[in-house]
């Protein structure tokens, strides 16, 4: 009898666990020799025999990073991610597309960058975007998780497209930014590689910066597998010249299935950003007396974000996350919406 129960409740298990992850069996895995190279930490990369799998250590000398050799424009990016457990506070994982190595002043980048804690209390990360170097334009938005991303992988994903930006966690869409004229340059539209970094941001990753990372819980480790790498990959000086290189490309992309959000996946974003999301530029009116123009207002975010969109204000600034390139270039952009994780 109890046999039986639980090989229904497994099949149920079962299909839930297809139907959910429906979305985004038509993305195909690349090994990391074929598509990656190392960015910094050497020594603190990891590779697993079949080249699929890798870990990203972060000790006492230095953290690690890996990149794309190529650069995409536009492109469906995507890994399952394991972050460290226990004592995490200090570090961040970030997991992000840019092209700031060619585009110093004017670069694109979109990010999850995920935010460790001290024992017991649940990891944070954030959403960002910047365009044609508006750093000191920050869209962040923070959020919590509705699962412990250390004792699984799961699957992050950013699209994007000539039309919109959509970050996943699994198949739930958690953020959607639609491109206006509006926004002008502030949209991502030169060719990005994909980045994952693993770093001590002990300054300003956890409640602003007063718990340090303690090198005694040390390597901490962050796992990666299973990278997609799905875009039109161009010589980003030539693609200003002919954008149209990549049409054929686009018109893919934009017929995947991760470029639909279904309206079960839009019920499910909305309930994901009515529940864990605690921070969002759209509604800060102390930062933007005027929501930029790609922010569409929900009344029900608007009651819970109240007059300022953030719990408490703190004004700090953070280093970018490939520390050995650019350690001394502090971006303008500040940190909101990090006292609150007490
Ligand atoms: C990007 O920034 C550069 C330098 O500030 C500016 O000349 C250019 O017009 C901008 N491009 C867009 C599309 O806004």
């Amino acid at each position: 009898m109890d046999f039986i129960r639980m090989k229904i409740s497994l099949s149920v298990l079962l299909f839930f666990h297809v139907w959910l992850c429906r979305a985004f069996n038509d993305v195909s895995t690349i090994p990391f020799n074929k598509g990656f190279s190392h960015l910094f930490g050497d020594g603190n990369i990891l590779h697993a025999n079949d080249d699929n799998s890798l870990q990203l250590h972060l000790n006492q000398n230095t953290g690690s990073g890996f990149k794309s050799s190529d650069l995409y424009n536009h492109g469906f990016f995507s890994a399952k991610i394991k972050l460290p457990s226990d004592y995490t506070a200090g570090i961040v994982v970030a997991f992000y597309t840019t092209n700031q190595d060619v585009f110093k002043k004017t670069h694109d980048e979109l990010d999850f960058e995920f935010l460790g804690n001290i024992r017991g209390k649940a990891w944070r990360f954030q959403t960002n975007m910047y365009g044609n170097g508006s750093t000191h334009r920050g869209r962040e938005e923070r959020y919590t998780l509705w699962f412990d991303p250390s004792k699984e992988f799961h699957r992050y994903s950013i699209l994007w497209t000539n039309k919109n930006i959509i970050f996943y966690i699994d198949d739930v869409p958690i953020r959607e930014i639609v491109r206006n004229d509006a926004m002008g340059g502030d949209y991502p539209s030169k060719p990005m590689g994909l980045y994952a970094t693993i770093w001590d941001a002990s300054d300003w990753a956890t409640s602003g910066g007063k718990y340090k990372t303690n090198y005694k819980y040390a390597p901490f480790i962050a796992e990666f597998t299973d990278l997609v790498l799905n875009g039109c990959a161009m010589d980003p000086l030539e693609q200003v010249v002919n954008p149209s290189l990549c049409d054929e490309k686009d018109v893919e992309l934009q017929k995947a299935d991760f470029s639909r959000i279904t309206s079960r996946q839009r019920m499910a974003m909305k309930r994901f950003r009515a529940k864990y999301m605690y921070y969002s530029y759209c509604y800060d009116s102390l930062r933007y007396s005027v929501p930029p123009p790609e922010c569409e207002i929900d009344p029900v975010e608007q009651q819970s974000f109240k007059e300022t969109g953030r719990l408490k204000f703190i004004n700090k600034h953070h280093g970018h996350r490939h520390p050995k390139k650019s350690r001394s270039e502090v971006l303008d952009a500040r940190n909101y919406g990090n006292e609150d994780e007490e």
